[in-house]
């Protein structure tokens, strides 16, 4: 049997739950591998199994969820032990599909204690470079999903450098939301109409800063860079907010009714790229000195000037993929594509133990 504790159950948690249980019997056929979850957790409780939670619990979880409550409200909830509590005797997989970097040094420790860890979270790797390296050491940490979501893009970097490639350059579209607005822009909407559009339809998070700010985007740049080998220091990534300082504290509501006064630096430079016959793109470059995040005006030719929507894009500049990079490029966010990066990082995981 393998044993998985998951922590967090939310969008990205429960499609994974949900794949768990649909594909546990194939891979059993196909591997002889028993994934079995010892623990669900939420920010409220933990449901163990005894000893595994069974296909029927999952489904109760799942209906707690779904239904907006704690998994302290059901009867057998644990909520006052902490879940390294919980790990067996034998080598379990922690799943961290939380947005929380609580966990970070307990995932730590599981990781020293021989347990192994996926993640789609990524604030545990973009703590002080020290956790990083105690997470990935000896390939005890997978993190696919943190990066494009189910595209294969940590997977592919690694196997580069494993074979003893060099990167000279990434360049990436890494923020499916700021690629819808770029996309939007360019059919002739104005920034703040475009915002209202993508957080109406869903596309941006709760609160729109955590996308617009480039946040989420220097944890990708980030988690790259260190997949790289390169040893960057936490908090060294900054990226170029697209709204001013005044907007950064003021409620949720507030922000998106102020948001006119974000439009006039965006639409300056989006109107200076299409006088220059570019296009205004949010793009990740990462070379062995240096990270940058931010808006660039990129010539039409380039590669990730013809992305269009939410896709994600990113090209890797090698010593053997020089003359023409490798472009990997697809939707790079979703409940459903990232929980399959969860659960393939969970088998690969499974039939590596
Ligand atoms: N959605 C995507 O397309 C996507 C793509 C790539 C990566 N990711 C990453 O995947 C992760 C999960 O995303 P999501 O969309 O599923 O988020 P979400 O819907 O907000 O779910 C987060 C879950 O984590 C739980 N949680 C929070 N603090 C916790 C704690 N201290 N201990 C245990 N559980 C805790 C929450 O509990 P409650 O239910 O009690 O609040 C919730 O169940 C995030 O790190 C996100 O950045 C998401």
């Amino acid at each position: 049997m393998t044993p998985i504790i998951q922590l967090g159950i939310g969008g990205v948690g429960r499609a994974l739950a949900r794949q768990i249980v649909a594909v546990a019997p194939a891979i059993r056929r196909r591997y002889g591998i028993d994934l079995r979850y010892i623990a669900i957790a939420d920010s409220r409780g933990i449901i163990a199994g005894d000893p595994t939670v069974s296909e029927e619990q999952v489904h109760q979880i799942l209906a707690v969820k779904e239904a907006g409550h704690g998994l302290d409200s059901m009867t057998n909830a644990i909520t006052d032990r902490h879940w390294i509590e919980l790990l067996p005797a034998t080598i379990a997989i922690v799943v961290d599909v939380t947005a929380t970097s609580e966990h970070t040094a307990p995932l730590a420790a599981a990781v020293s204690a021989g347990h192994r860890v996926v993640l789609a979270n990524k604030r545990p790797l973009c703590d002080e470079y020290d956790l990083f390296t105690a997470l990935t050491e000896r390939g005890a940490t997978r993190y696919e999903a943190t990066v494009g979501a189910g595209l294969p893009v940590i997977g592919v970097l690694q196997g580069l450098l494993d074979t003893g490639d060099e990167v000279l350059r990434i360049e990436a579209a890494l923020s499916g939301t700021l690629g819808f607005l770029m996309s939007a822009l360019e059919e002739g909407s104005s920034f703040a109409e475009a915002v209202w559009k993508a957080h109406a339809l869903g596309y941006t998070e709760p609160d729109p800063r955590d996308d617009l700010s480039g946040a989420d985007v220097a944890r990708k740049a980030l988690i790259l860079a260190r997949t790289c080998g390169i040893p960057v220091p936490a908090d060294a990534v900054s990226a170029e907010s697209l709204f001013p300082p005044q907007l950064a504290t003021v409620s949720v509501a507030e922000f998106l009714q102020r948001l006119p006064e974000a439009e006039e630096s965006v639409m300056e430079r989006f109107a200076a790229a299409r006088a220059a016959g570019n296009v205004l793109r949010y793009i990740t470059c990462i070379t062995p000195d240096n990270i940058e995040v931010g808006l660039r005006e990129l010539p039409a030719d380039h590669p990730l000037a013809g992305l269009r929507g939410p896709d994600n894009m990113i090209s890797f500049t090698t010593r053997r993929y020089h003359d023409r990079p490798m472009v990997i490029r697809g939707p790079g966010a979703g409940v459903e594509v990232t929980a399959t990066g969860v659960l393939s990082d969970i088998i690969a995981t499974a039939r590596e133990l």
